[in-house]
């Protein structure tokens, strides 16, 4: 069989993340201005076309992949989607998965559980009605609720995700992990990336991981936890519950050296680093010659994949790079 994709500093590129659709229904503050620009629905791909992408991808040893936007269940045809990847799960794909903020979860968990996503992240910001209201500018926060019920019922597990914002949810960080001990979701929180203009300073948001964990560690039992997924969360356990709490802290803790993911767009753009601007047309060279000028793309991707991002929270500073969080899933 094909050899494994390896980049050119080593690492093995397992975990495909797939952006499906850049729309989104919320305007989360440290993700998008609240006049985002969309792309013409025209310019998405086909469900085909992504599928016949991520083919190539499980060909040459991707096991994980994750489907994200924007927010996918924006697109009715996701679902399908989600189903066609499902049928590779034990042939090919170890998991199948979503990040979603859940707004429209209620009316899809039973159909993405049963294509066979056994875990699902939820972004969730705060669970205050009106701070929730505030940060996503749009957003209601009794249907993500729904959603995540919905998604329990149908037999998902779920791990919230929280941006640390300071003075916005600074203070529900504590709550936050409690509830979620009693629910039993896992809870990873996240440092703001600087990716794409927003309304406000994100300095001004900016709020250390390292110092909030200083103040969940006296306030409840944590232990270090040797779990890792395939994404970037170093894990500690909420003692006395199945909880776990992932930091994600690409701004204090580097990890770009344990890197095994690349991203693709909805238009099909494969991009080699979430804070780097390199990238490779897939979709064209799937036009121009099918799966295999695809596999040669991608194979000649890994020597383009970056090192690291450089990603830096300053006053005044223009992003590290100029595309939305939305383009590419995160
Ligand atoms: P798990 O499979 O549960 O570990 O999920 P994940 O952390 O891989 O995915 P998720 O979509 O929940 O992403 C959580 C946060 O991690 C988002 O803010 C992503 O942007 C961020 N993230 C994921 N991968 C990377 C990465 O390679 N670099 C950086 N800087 N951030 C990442
Ligand atoms: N910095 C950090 N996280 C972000 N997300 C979206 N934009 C940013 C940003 N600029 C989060 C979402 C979602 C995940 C995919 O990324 O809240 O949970
Ligand atoms: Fe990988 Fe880039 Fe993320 Fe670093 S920032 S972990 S190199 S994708």
């Amino acid at each position: 069989s094909a050899s494994a994709l390896i980049d050119a500093h080593g690492r093995t590129i397992r975990y495909l993340r797939i952006s499906v659709t850049d729309r989104c229904d919320l305007r989360c503050r440290y993700c998008m201005s609240e006049t985002m620009q969309f792309l013409p629905r025209e310019r998405l791909m086909s469900v085909d076309e992504i599928a016949t992408l991520a083919e190539c991808f499980i060909a040459r040893g991707v096991h994980k992949i994750r489907l994200s936007g924007g927010e996918p269940l924006m697109r009715g045809d996701t679902v399908a989607l989600a189903e066609r990847l499902g049928s590779r799960l034990g042939n090919g794909l170890d998991e199948l998965t979503m990040t979603t903020n859940a707004t429209r979860l209620a009316r899809h968990a039973g159909a993405l559980a049963a294509a066979g996503i056994r875990r699902i992240n939820v972004s969730l910001d705060s669970r205050d009605p009106d701070t929730f209201r505030h940060v996503t500018r749009t957003g209601d926060l009794a249907r993500v609720l729904e959603g995540i019920e919905a998604a329990r019922a149908a037999g998902i597990a779920i791990k919230i995700n929280m941006v640390a914002l300071k003075g916005l949810n600074e203070h529900e960080i504590a709550p936050m992990l409690a509830w979620c001990g009693e629910q039993g979701f896992d809870l990873s929180l996240i440092e703001t990336m600087p990716l794409g203009v927003i309304d406000e300073d994100r300095t001004d948001r900016f709020l250390p991981l390292p110092q909030v964990f200083e103040d969940l560690s006296a306030r409840f039992s944590l232990v270090r936890d040797a779990f890792r997924t395939a994404g970037p969360a170093r894990y500690w356990q909420l003692a006395g519950t199945p909880t776990r709490l992932g930091l994600i802290s690409p701004l204090t803790a580097n990890f770009c050296d344990g890197c095994n993911r690349v991203r693709l767009t909805t238009e099909g753009l494969l991009y080699l680093c979430l804070g780097q601007d390199a990238h490779v047309d897939l979709r064209a060279a799937l036009r121009d010659g099918g799966p295999p000028a695809v596999d040669a793309a991608i194979e000649a991707a890994m020597a383009r994949k970056p090192a690291a991002h450089d990603f830096r929270i300053a006053p005044g500073a223009a992003p590290a790079v100029a595309r939305h969080m939305s383009v590419t899933g995160g």
